[in-house]
């Protein structure tokens, strides 16, 4: 593990102190210039008075450097998390300091109720709720889940990223839920491209995290092969897949302001 990388940690000074990122740590890449790296850099070393932890099922910084140049380098401004946590913490405090001209809003789907909660603690002490919606989608069975998986309660998904996107579509996705460490949850993340395409604005970015488990690469292959897209795969210790979305037509139902 980099000594970068976060641990568990309950701590809250602990914690802090594992922020304190510097450029040099960051991981290089065609796609990260020296300006970017420092930028990311600066965000993920200036959380203060925290009510997460930066927990073992977290993004790692190296991941969330990857997240953080695409939403620097390609202007990201409609984003879409699945698993909230410090990264949805870490994005709004991106975005709040970019300040597209166009405002910006960041839904992060949760199935955790508690979670939830406490990550919308995190961004009312930081004022950060008004461009920023945890959708609380409670895990239930779904049509493209495997057996005995369920997936987010594809009703609360729609209704909460209707309310947050007004009809634009989604710029950048980030699928770091549901949890897929458990044996037998391998697919688990697997119906989120299939739910979640039609709302995929062309050029935006797909983002896999965890891709270090075989239940990620084969979610992966699947959506390779059913969707057609081509994964960047960024090993540890960033362990994202980065994708672009390369359909050029617009979806049915959204008008030309969605596009930008
Ligand atoms: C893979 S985690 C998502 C992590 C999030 N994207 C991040 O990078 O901070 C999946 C789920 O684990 C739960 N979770 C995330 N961080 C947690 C923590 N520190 N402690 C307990 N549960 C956590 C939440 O329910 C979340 O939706």
């Amino acid at each position: 593990m980099a000594r970068t990388s976060p641990a568990v940690a309950n701590d809250a000074g602990a914690w802090h102190a594992e922020l304190l990122v510097t450029a040099d740590d960051l991981p290089r890449s065609e796609l990260v210039g020296r300006a970017s790296r420092d930028a990311a850099a600066d965000v993920l070393a200036t959380i203060d008075r925290p009510r997460l932890t930066w927990g073992a099922g977290a993004m790692r910084p190296e991941g969330l450097v990857a997240v953080c140049n695409d939403v620097i380098l390609n202007g990201r401004d409609r984003v879409v998390e699945l698993g909230s946590g410090v990264s949805t913490i870490l994005l709004a405090r991106l975005l709040t300091r970019r300040r597209p001209r166009g405002g910006w809003r960041l839904a992060a789907v949760e199935h955790d109720a508690r979670w939830a909660q406490r990550v919308s603690d995190q961004l009312d002490s930081e004022h950060l709720r008004r461009h920023v919606t945890v959708v609380h989608a409670p895990l239930v069975p779904h049509r493209l889940a495997a057996a005995d998986l369920g997936w987010y309660d594809e009703a609360a998904v729609v209704a909460g990223l209707d309310a947050v996107l007004r009809g634009d579509l989604i710029d950048l996705v980030v699928v770091d839920g549901p949890p897929a460490y458990a044996a037998g949850h391998g697919l688990a993340r697997y119906p989120a491209l299939p739910v979640l395409q039609h709302r995929l604005a062309p050029g935006a970015t797909i983002v896999l995290d965890d891709i270090d488990r075989p239940g990620e690469q084969e979610v992966l292959r699947r959506w390779e092969s059913n969707i057609g897209l081509s994964f960047h795969r960024l090993p540890e210790p960033a362990r994202v897949a980065i994708a672009t979305n390369s359909r050029t037509d617009r979806p049915a139902g959204h008008s030309s302001a969605a596009m930008h």
